[in-house]
């Protein structure tokens, strides 16, 4: 999203001081200019602090860096845009007593955010592995310190046979936008024997492209069962997508494109090898 022209001037104004976890503006801004301004620091993860000692916007994470890339572009990632929208406790919980951890279980969670299933996963007990796509949030994650291990990546372009095991269980919230496309890479980290839980839209009931037509049927072929969280789930997040819970159990030898299964997929070269 672009960065404003007016809020542009305002953060690269030289009295403007962006360090550490903080911007500080140290003059005055007309109404409009100081909402806009405002809007964009909040959108990015900042909350002004109007302690005297602070009188900032202040972030949990370093946001210099940050800035810098956002000003050289011009540009800022939105949560929207990105899809960023944390999953409320109460949806953790159901997804948690599904999963019936086990200590020591192996965990992915491949859209992680700010860890919001990550830290209850291990709190059970759960060795989790997780992937997330924004530095901002990646640096959340790492202060958290509840995952074994942090990737910041496009999940999308992850190949699962880089990985050398699968994941008894996959906990995810992607990005409802694409969600398919998510949940069916995720299945190709999963082990066999395994279970995914998926928080998706509503949508995935009766969405008619072909991706998504192809994602009912094999979900039914596997047993699957998606069932409808609450109106307003996601409320405190920001949003009135209404939304679902996927569960799905990969039995060894069935239709769902496991790790496994891609261990067992001759590789191209092989297949080259032959000709
Ligand atoms: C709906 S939020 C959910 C966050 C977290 N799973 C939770 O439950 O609170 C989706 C997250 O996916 C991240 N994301 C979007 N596209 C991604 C991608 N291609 N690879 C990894 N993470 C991605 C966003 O930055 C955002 O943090």
């Amino acid at each position: 999203m672009d960065i404003p022209s007016g809020v542009y001037d305002v953060l690269t104004d030289t009295r403007t001081v962006i360090t550490g976890d903080r911007v500080q503006i140290p003059f005055e801004l007309d109404r409009a200019q100081y909402k806009q301004v405002n809007n964009l620091l909040k959108e990015i993860g900042g909350r002004w602090d109007g302690r005297n000692a602070v009188r900032a916007h202040v972030f949990p994470f370093p946001v210099e860096d940050f800035m810098r890339d956002c000003l050289a572009t011009r540009e800022f990632p939105s949560h929207f845009e990105q899809g960023w929208y944390p999953t409320p406790p109460r949806i953790v919980h159901d997804i948690l007593e599904h999963a019936a951890i086990r200590e020591g279980m192996s965990v992915l969670e491949p859209s992680a955010g700010t860890g919001s299933i990550v830290g209850p996963a291990a709190g059970r007990g759960a060795v989790v592995d997780c992937v997330e796509i924004d530095e901002r949030r990646v640096h959340i994650l790492r202060e958290q310190g509840a995952a074994r291990r942090i990737t910041e990546a496009d999940f999308l372009d992850l190949d699962p046979l880089d990985c050398p095991h699968g994941y008894r269980r996959v906990l995810m919230n992607p990005p409802f936008s694409t969600a398919v496309r998510h949940v069916m890479h995720a299945l190709g980290f999963l082990d066999d024997g395994g279970t995914l839980i998926a928080v998706m839209p509503e949508s995935v009931l009766w969405h008619s492209d072909r991706a998504t037509i192809e994602f009912r049927e094999l979900i039914a072929l596997a047993e699957g069962e998606f069932s409808p969280l609450p109106d307003e789930s996601f409320a405190p997040s920001g949003t009135t997508v209404r939304t679902l819970l996927l569960v799905v159990d990969a039995e060894p030898g069935g239709p769902l494109p496991t790790h496994g299964w891609h261990q067992r997929q001759p590789r191209q070269l092989d297949l080259f090898a032959l000709t």
